[in-house]
């Protein structure tokens, strides 16, 4: 049976010196490292989310401000907000949560954002970083699967990466993490034939494509390690449950560890964000 990879416990851990670390830039620098997260719209799981950031973020010492704007929020709005907190500099890191409501332009609203405040690391200055191996903000999700999967085999090299799902939040960004820790990376996607013989061959599989339990044991290798970024919300037995990308029951007798969810890359997503935030302010004093 698989070894259960608990996000929760190293996520604690993470926090744990992550806390030290701000008490530390408050008594330098007379503040503390300040975190912006900003809400357009109703989305529940978007409200989650964010409530989940902004604790997190307060419990770690961090002086964490929560943005509620309506769905109904322009552009220009929007952008003003952002160019305000930009300038403020009690504000070191700045997220704002996505999805957006239609209306609004993802990408112009991530290039708003002063790429050092960047907490997310989407701005395409972190993302070019990234890609060419320079220090940068990182993406807290890849980022937090990167220790996962370090903590549970240690060295990286030469091991083969499947990533599955290309999305510029998480796909791509593990890719590039799992480059620069010199495994052979195949990224599969839905224009991918026979998507499944690809991620056989992986020792380490990454799945983030948002389709509950997709992945089956037809995915895995014999002693894979499994890494399920999903988080998705289903109806069963008339109730609601929440269950990753990976059919974990299916996976659990064949793989050599899996991230369950929740309980997995959640809580290493936000630790990693609190993280980035504290790089971000030391960067700024
Ligand atoms: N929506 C889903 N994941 C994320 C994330 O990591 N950051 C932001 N800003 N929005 C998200």
């Amino acid at each position: 049976m698989a070894t259960r990879i608990d996000g929760k416990k190293l996520s604690a851990e993470l926090l744990t010196s992550v806390a030290q670390n701000a008490a530390e830039f408050q008594r330098e620098f007379g503040l503390r490292p300040g975190l912006a997260v900003v809400l357009v719209g109703e989305d529940p799981a978007s409200q989650v989310y964010v409530r989940n950031k902004t604790a997190r973020a307060t419990e770690s010492g961090l002086n964490s401000t929560e943005y509620r704007l309506p769905t109904e929020t322009t552009q220009a709005a929007l952008n003003d907000l952002i160019e305000e907190l930009n300038s403020d500099p009690e504000v070191h890191g700045i997220l704002v949560q996505l999805p957006l409501p239609e209306h609004l332009d993802e990408e112009q609203v991530i290039a708003a954002i002063s790429p050092a405040k960047d907490v997310d690391g989407f701005h395409p200055e972190n993302v070019g970083a990234l890609s060419v191996g320079k220090d940068a903000l990182v993406p807290c999700t890849p980022q937090g699967c990167m220790i996962m999967l370090q903590q549970t085999l240690g060295n990286l090299s030469g091991k083969h990466a499947v990533v599955v799902g290309r999305s510029n939040i998480v796909g791509k960004p593990m890719a590039s993490l799992l480059l620069q820790a010199n495994c052979t990376v195949t990224i599969v996607h839905s224009r991918t034939p026979e998507p499944e013989k690809l991620a056989r061959q992986a020792d380490i599989l990454v799945a983030a494509v948002g389709i509950p339990e997709m992945i089956g044991s037809e995915w895995v290798k014999p002693g894979a390690t499994v890494i399920d970024v999903g988080i998705n919300v289903i109806e069963r037995d008339g109730k609601r449950k929440l269950v990753g990308d990976v059919d974990y029951a299916a996976v659990e007798p064949i793989a050599h560890a899996v991230t369950p969810v929740p309980g997995g890359v959640g809580p290493m997503t936000i630790a990693c964000l609190i993280k980035n935030t504290l790089l971000a302010a030391r960067a700024q004093q």
